[in-house]
């Protein structure tokens, strides 16, 4: 199987994958999480350490249009290189209107809206809010594709898997990335609807944890993670786990 770490944008770096040559996207945007309301306008929240932001060197706070107009490049990009596209998003003030507009964009490329339930709620930023519990795992192809629910691969047996899920949300691999998604919804993804020799990309690689679902499920993976503090830890992770893997004698 192969893997390819890529350090740097992944706009730039997209743009070198030949179209249709990805099997599936498992990838989590950031979520704009430092943008918030200030006397019924959209402002970035002043970012202290303590209540902080998720990520140690990314201020996370783009202008709503700014976070419209990224997410609809890199989806626009994904939906050019991959066959399916799982697109884990959390509704939040700072996202929840470029999100609407985006699924109206791409309605035609929805195929699916997975439900992941965290089974235990965030409590509310304030009074009059909802705890939330679930975040969105947006599936999309291409038109032509995402006209059906029925996923050409299909890992799975009839009646054996919902479009809602309860996986406890990701362990903190590091002090500073707070936005890890759990193992077992990667790798839950890959193992159901990836082709055994499949391929697969996570733009937004984070700590890597899509690549360790890939390998422990056997795919190739290519990640991308802009982020140098975050691409070091996330190479140092998948780089263990292959010697793991190679001292159990599995690859
Ligand atoms: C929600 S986190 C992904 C976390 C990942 N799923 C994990 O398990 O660690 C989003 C990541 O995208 C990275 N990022 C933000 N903008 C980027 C860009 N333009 N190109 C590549 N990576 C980017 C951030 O540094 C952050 O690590």
């Amino acid at each position: 199987m192969s893997i390819e770490l890529l350090s740097g944008d992944c706009l730039d770096l997209m743009a070198t994958i030949e179209s249709g040559s990805i099997d599936c996207a498992v990838t989590s945007p950031p979520y704009n999480m430092n943008l918030r309301i200030r006397n019924g306008k959209h402002c970035s929240r002043q970012i202290v350490k303590e209540i902080s932001t998720k990520y140690e060197n990314f201020p996370d706070n783009l202008p709503m249009q700014d976070y419209y107009d990224f997410n609809k490049k890199v989806i626009a990009e994904l939906l050019r290189t991959c066959g399916t596209v799982f697109y884990n998003v959390q509704f939040l003030t700072g996202n929840k209107s470029a999100l609407y507009r985006l699924i109206g964009d791409y309605h035609e490329n929805m195929k699916e809206f997975i439900v992941w339930d965290k089974v235990n709620a965030e409590p509310a930023i304030g009074g009059g809010v909802l705890n939330s519990r679930w975040e969105a795992v947006l599936v999309l192809q291409s038109k032509e594709k995402a006209i059906s629910r029925k996923f050409e691969h299909a890992n799975f047996g009839r009646g054996e898997l919902q479009n809602l899920l309860q996986i406890k949300r990701g362990k903190k691999i590091t002090g500073t990335h707070g936005a890890v998604f759990p193992l077992e919804l990667a790798e839950m993804l890959v193992r159901s609807f990836a082709p055994i020799t499949g391929t697969i990309l996570d733009p937004f690689m984070g700590t890597g944890t899509t690549g360790i679902a890939c390998l422990n499920t056997g795919r190739g993976f290519i990640g991308i993670e802009k982020d140098k503090c975050y691409f070091d830890i996330g190479v140092k992770r998948i780089n263990e786990r292959i010697k793991e893997i190679e001292q159990d004698g599995l690859i």
